[in-house]
């Protein structure tokens, strides 16, 4: 039973990767600040597998405290890690919570994993880093643009950060996954997304406004060069992306990597439309969603959506879940925690 550390493992793509490496026997410590996560889910986690993982909350902007950590578990094989802040908004509004807080913890943890016998690492990088990509569906090879956003630049800048880190450090190996956008919940309906305040993200704002929530979901656009005027996004469940990390984890656990640094996209490789998750959402919970089209938002890429062959064929992965399957667990989820 290896042992893996999850930091920010109790956050939404965190908590489903516990939930997964557990199911494969994995030996899982999970490290949070809490921050943006609430310790119930713990015992969601708990539920689901039946292991209880061992919890720290540990702030990991906090240098020693990452450095005694590490001290107490020199038997770590690997670090998934989630730990970071996310809002893309709230980043443009004050970028130095942003770079404290997503590059100061990756550098921390990766000074510590990379003087262990066994440094294996997963970094979540986004497909922001490709902003608005020329030529659909998207490579691994397309060019990296200027980032929209301090948010997105510390995605770009962690990538930086951890393929100069591989060049000199040849015991570390990584591998950064770049979501495309999760969605959905555990089909158990025992964890999923929390998010604080109003949702950023389309599905949340979807079943927060089919609880009664939200008034009306905005659709920004109707007016964009797709076939219904709307944005097109790679929507990935969950369940499927944390299945992701585990495969890659076992690849540089087994030394089945070509090189010590790697990306892969991980998406479903079809591209849906806002409207189409409106009538896949409309389609599985059988309800009528109340929405209105609204102006263009600035900074929303017209679409994106990964081309799936190297996630496929290399790393071993593919999707398996729908995008109804998906809407199906956000909506069963949200049912839940609102006690519909
Ligand atoms: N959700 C998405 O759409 C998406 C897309 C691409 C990439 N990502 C990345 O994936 C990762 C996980 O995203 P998520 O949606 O699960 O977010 P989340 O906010 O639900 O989870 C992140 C967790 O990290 C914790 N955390 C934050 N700062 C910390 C710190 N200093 N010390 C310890 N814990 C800390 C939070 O409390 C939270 O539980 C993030 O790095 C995010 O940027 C997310």
């Amino acid at each position: 039973m290896d042992k893996i550390l999850v930091t920010g493992g109790l956050g939404f793509i965190g908590s489903h990767t516990v939930v997964e490496l557990q199911n494969e026997g994995f030996e899982v410590v999970v490290i949070d600040d809490l921050s943006n996560s609430s310790i119930d889910v713990l015992s969601g986690i708990t539920s689901i597998t039946g292991k209880s993982p061992v919890f720290e909350i540990l702030d990991l902007k906090d240098k020693q405290k990452v450095q005694g950590f590490f001290k107490n578990h020199q038997d770590i094989k690997g670090v998934i890690h989630f730990a970071a802040s996310k809002a893309v908004g709230e980043s443009v509004q004050n970028p130095l919570k942003y770079y404290e807080n997503n590059l100061n913890t990756l550098v921390y943890v990766l000074q510590e994993l990379s003087v262990l016998p066994a440094s294996n690492f997963i970094f979540s990088s986004s497909c922001t880093v490709y902003g608005q990509a020329d030529v659909m569906p998207i490579t691994e090879n397309a060019p990296v643009k200027s980032a929209e956003s301090p948010y997105g630049n510390t995605k770009q800048i962690g990538e930086e950060i951890i393929q100069d880190t591989c060049k000199v450090v040849p015991n570390l190996k990584a591998i950064s996954l770049r979501y495309f956008n999760p969605i959905g919940a555990h089909p158990t309906a025992k964890i999923g997304e929390l998010p604080i305040g109003v949702p950023q993200n389309l599905v949340p704002f979807i079943t927060q406004t089919a609880a009664g929530l939200r008034d009306c979901l905005s659709v920004f656009g109707d007016d964009y060069p797709t076939a219904d005027g709307t944005c097109i996004r790679d929507y990935i469940h969950v369940v499927d992306l944390a299945k992701a990390h585990v495969v890659a984890l076992q690849r540089l656990l087994s030394d089945k990597n070509e090189a010590n640094y790697e990306t892969f996209n991980v998406g479903t490789g079809v591209g849906s439309s806002v409207l189409e998750v409106i009538q896949s959402f409309e389609r599985v919970s059988r309800l009528a969603l109340n929405y209105k089209i609204a102006p263009r938002r600035e900074g929303d890429v017209i679409q994106a959506y990964a081309n799936t062959a190297k996630a496929n064929n290399v790393l071993g992965w593919k999707a398996q879940s729908t995008l109804d399957d998906a809407m199906k667990s956000a909506w069963l989820w949200e049912k839940q925690i609102r006690n519909l």
